[in-house]
């Protein structure tokens, strides 16, 4: 799931990197002549419009053009978009919500990539769309380096949209929900052809890390049967939450916890389980259970990581089952449909890169080793990549070469078929592993894993940084 927090001033230093770095300065310094972005909870841009729910998934319902100013280091301030487009609930209802769309100069029209960034909150504050057109210093070391990453794909010459996947009640961790918001999605970008000179059914790859592999690796499972009209080329997915229950006890109790109340707010949200979940959990929150519950319910991931820090979901304290919480019939059904792989309809039929730290200190690796295994047996083509010398955060920065490579492959059609396991022992970046070009992306992100440190030794004493000086 999940961002990762790191002092302040540590962000500030990578965030005024790009900006001094820059020969393009002046378009990071933009944002401060802007008035700010209205809250998605009362911008009209966000309300679909009467009769929406007639429309087909991935119809238009609202566009706009926005200025993106939070880039730093391409030429020009990109042109982008956003489109409220209509997709679907869990109990399949319609809803609406909203996707961003970067296009680079000299663009190429066949073709998209769609990136889910990991927002992991379940407060609609926290959507991608309203932080995309704030242009604020950015308050993670996840949401820097997914920016820097996006920058990486924009200066490779692919238009990029990124969605408010967890819809219009930011719901965190519902995979179906999702994986739904994905595909219709990219719909919506296909059917905003005209504008984008973007040709008709283009070829498209997602991709996403942590909680945004959770996105991606539903859109995966969900595709062939609810979206195959998209010619889909491939999926990226590293450190992949592929089994709910298990990330859940993997994270309770540790400095990763606050993630939890989000979870379970996003699961009982009313598009997602709200129906048959949030009766269950509101009978069995204690007042503190309830208290950060309601704080996730209006924060975003670095507040919810401070609020409930090495803090159990699973104590009496917070909810009256204890550890019984997980086996509670509802709970129990809805976790359940929360693990990928577990159904040969819901394989993926584009090939798929994944990968994953053996150390990861947030998501199971052996959850995403399961899932590999299981869509290898029903058929996909999977290239498993094992980073042998990371934690979470710097798998997401030294697999980037790996996955770019994959994402040009899979473009051309040329991504290995069949099912290949690979490790990886080398933990530093190539600055010009993507390219001169690129050098400067690459310059920021091997900052950020000077942050993180080996194996992420210091994102936890950054978190603790940011908790005393609160
Ligand atoms: C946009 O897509 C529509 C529907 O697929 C297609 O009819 C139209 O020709 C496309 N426009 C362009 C400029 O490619
Ligand atoms: C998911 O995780 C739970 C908790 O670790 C485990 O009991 C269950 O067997 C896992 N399911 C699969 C399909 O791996
Ligand atoms: C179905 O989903 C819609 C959209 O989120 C929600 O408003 C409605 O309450 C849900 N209905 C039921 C019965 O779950
Ligand atoms: C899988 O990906 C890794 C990392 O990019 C690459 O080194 C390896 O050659 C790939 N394997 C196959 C069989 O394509
Ligand atoms: C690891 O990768 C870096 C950057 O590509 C390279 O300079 C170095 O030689 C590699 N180390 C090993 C042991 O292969």
């Amino acid at each position: 799931m999940f961002a990762l927090v790191t002092s302040v001033r540590l962000l500030f230093m990578v965030s005024m990197a790009s900006i001094f770095a820059s020969p393009w300065a002046y378009s990071a310094a933009l944002p401060v002549a802007r008035g700010a972005a209205e809250d998605p909870s009362t911008d009209p841009f966000y309300q679909p419009p009467a009769g929406f729910e007639s429309t087909a998934p991935g119809t238009i319902l609202r566009e706009r053009s926005i200025v993106a100013s939070f880039f730093g280091l391409i030429p020009d301030p990109v042109e982008a978009h956003q489109l409220l487009y209509r997709t679907t609930a869990i109990n399949g209802s319609a809803i609406a919500t909203v996707t961003t769309i970067f296009k680079p100069p000299f663009a190429k029209t066949d073709r998209f990539i769609s990136f889910h960034t990991a927002y992991d909150s379940s407060a609609t504050i926290c959507d991608p769309s309203y932080n995309y057109q704030l242009g604020s210093v950015q308050t993670d070391l996840i949401s820097s380096v997914e920016m820097f990453i996006m920058e990486a794909y924009l200066l490779l010459g692919y238009i990029v949209a990124s969605p408010d996947y967890e819809g219009p009640d930011a719901a965190f961790s519902p995979g179906h929900l999702e994986g739904m918001g994905v595909l219709d999605g990219m719909r919506a970008v296909t059917n905003f052809n005209e504008t984008l000179g973007l040709s008709a059914n283009p070829m498209i790859i997602g991709t996403g890390y942590s909680g945004g592999a959770i996105a991606t690796g539903w859109a995966a499972s969900l595709q062939p049967s609810y979206a195959p009209d998209l010619d889909i080329k491939g999926w990226v997915q590293g450190g992949t939450p592929a089994n709910l229950t298990a990330t859940m006890l993997y994270i309770d109790d540790t400095a990763f916890s606050g993630f939890l109340p989000a979870a379970v707010a996003g699961l009982a949200k009313p598009s997602a389980y709200g129906a048959e979940l949030s009766s269950v959990i509101n009978s069995v929150l204690t007042p503190l259970g309830k208290s950060k519950y309601e704080f996730a319910q209006s924060n975003c991931a670095v507040a919810d990581l401070l609020e409930f820090p090495e803090m159990s979901l699973l104590s009496t304290s917070i909810q009256t089952l204890g550890a019984g919480l997980i086996r509670q019939p509802t709970v129990a059904s809805v976790l359940n449909q929360n693990i990928m792989g577990l159904y040969k309809n819901q394989t993926p039929t584009a090939p798929v890169f994944i990968y994953h730290a053996a150390q990861d200190e947030i998501i199971p690796y052996a959850d995403a080793s399961t899932l590999v295994d299981s869509w290898c047996s029903y058929g996909a083509s999977v290239n498993f990549t094992t980073y042998g010398n990371g934690g979470h955060v710097t798998t997401e920065i030294v697999g980037l070469p790996d996955a770019v490579q994959f994402v040009e492959a899979a473009f051309a059609g040329e991504a290995t078929s069949g099912c290949h396991r690979n490790t990886e022992l080398n933990n530093t970046l190539n600055p010009i592993a993507l390219g001169v070009e690129l050098e400067p992306i690459l310059s920021e992100l091997i900052n950020a894993l000077a942050i993180a440190g080996k194996n992420d030794e210091n994102i936890i004493q950054n978190l603790n940084v940011l908790k005393n000086s609160i």
